[in-house]
């Protein structure tokens, strides 16, 4: 069920009072004690761009982005003429060209990522977006707070324009999901006479320590802060319904593990025995340094090429040499659409199946393979030449 949709208008209206301006000195004290002093922010579930519009002010380069029109479309009018970049997008799997010192999700954002593969791929996002040392501050409603106090049927009164706007906020606690689900209504009258009535349902994760330190590990992050929100020095407890959380990239060193072809985050071994037939490199991956994934013997060579700005790679020419290779290996990068890739080993007999999407690359090793097209899909395909024709290869029936 999408969630702010109609119910986005009104928004503002109910959070007039709320101290954004408090809110983003918070933020920028926070993510300060872990990280430089941010010069630029990602805000990712932005709204209307309240807090943009304070980073602004501060002097920091924006960008932000949000899944509903209804929000965006305000976002977009409070903030015209400003130079800042907003999109409609999903968290799990927005992608800017450009990253940040700071990344930010606030207001409980993160709670509606329900799903744990949601939440996963949602602090990769975020983590694909921090530039080094960088941090990520997100807030959403504390498990043990919202168990011990419980959600509570609320009724608020609003005036907007001379309309009246009734909120209704109905909360049911699901123990098993760990969510709450809450049913609002929303009722609009002019001197007495009912407008329009709104409703949606807004369902929530509750955020525990041990959980969401989890998910985030999974994603290549590390909490290094965890605070009521808006209390920097303080510690949650069964009162602390808002819970604000710092974290930073986990700076690993993937060489020692590709290296015995073991599997890391967005790198998979498609392996018989000791036989490689392909390696997939997730579109996910990514690499903090310069490293080769190919181990040196393969005749073809994938690795990545990791330079800050500023630098730079000295002009070369490569020497005329000689090199003996035997057989056919092939890279392939999904540009586009999705794919089934079968496996098979050099005496034909199939080994197992994949899923390509946009972004990964395969590189082919050794055995046989066949694909299976999901969507319209196109390849960039890389392979030694120089072509000789069909000659090279020999098809069969596919035996999956
Ligand atoms: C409570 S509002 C907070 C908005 C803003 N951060 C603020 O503090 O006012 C939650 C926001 O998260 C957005 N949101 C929820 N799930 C999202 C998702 N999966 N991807 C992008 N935005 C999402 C909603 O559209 C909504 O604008």
């Amino acid at each position: 069920m999408p969630v702010f949709t109609k119910y986005a208008q009104f928004y503002d209206t109910y959070y007039a009072q709320k101290n954004y301006e408090a809110e983003a000195g918070f933020v920028l004290d926070v993510a300060g004690r872990f990280g430089p002093p941010p010069g630029s922010v990602l805000d990712m579930g932005c709204g209307t761009g309240r807090h943009i519009t304070e980073f602004l002010k501060r002097g920091l380069r924006c960008e932000g982005f949000d899944q509903s029109s209804g929000m965006l479309d305000q976002a977009c009018q409070r903030l015209a003429g400003q130079e800042v970049r907003l999109s409609q997008a999903n968290l799990t799997t927005f992608h800017s060209a450009k990253t940040y010192d700071l990344v930010v999700s606030l207001f409980a954002v993160i709670g509606y990522l329900v799903r744990n593969s949601d939440l996963i791929a949602g602090f990769r996002t975020a983590r694909r977006h921090l530039n080094p040392g960088g941090v990520f501050v997100f807030d959403g409603w504390f498990g043990p707070a919202v168990l011990d106090q419980r959600p509570e049927y609320r009724r608020h009164e609003y005036r907007r324009d001379g309309e009246l706007v009734v909120r209704e906020a109905t909360p049911t606690l699901d123990l098993c999901r760990q969510t709450v689900t809450v049913q609002y209504d929303l009722e609009i009258s002019n001197d007495g006479r009912v407008l329009q009535h709104i409703s949606e349902e807004h369902c929530m994760r509750l955020m525990f320590v041990q959980e969401i330190a989890l998910a985030a590990e999974a994603a290549g992050l590390e909490i290094v802060h965890c605070c009521p929100f808006m209390e920097p020095d303080g510690q949650p407890n069964s009162k602390t319904w808002n819970v604000c959380f710092v974290a930073r990239s986990i700076t690993k060193d993937d060489s020692a593990a590709t290296e015995r072809h073991l599997p890391v985050d967005g790198i998979e071994w498609i392996q018989q025995g000791d036989q490689v037939l392909a390696l997939i490199i997730r579109a996910d991956y990514e690499p903090v340094k310069t490293q080769f994934i190919s181990p040196p013997t393969y005749k073809q060579q994938i690795g990545f090429v990791v330079h800050p700005k500023g630098g730079a790679i000295i002009p070369h020419v490569h020497h005329e040499l000689v090199r003996n290779l035997i057989g056919t290996s092939e890279v392939l990068l999904i540009r586009r659409g999705s794919c089934c890739i079968d496996f098979y080993l050099q005496d034909k007999s199939f080994h197992c199946t994949k899923e390509l999407n946009v972004g990964d690359t395969v590189a082919l090793v050794s055995g046989g393979h066949g694909f299976r097209m999901r969507e319209d899909t196109v390849f960039l395909e890389i392979k030694q030449g120089p072509y000789i024709g069909e000659d090279e290869k020999e098809r069969f029936a596919a035996t999956r």
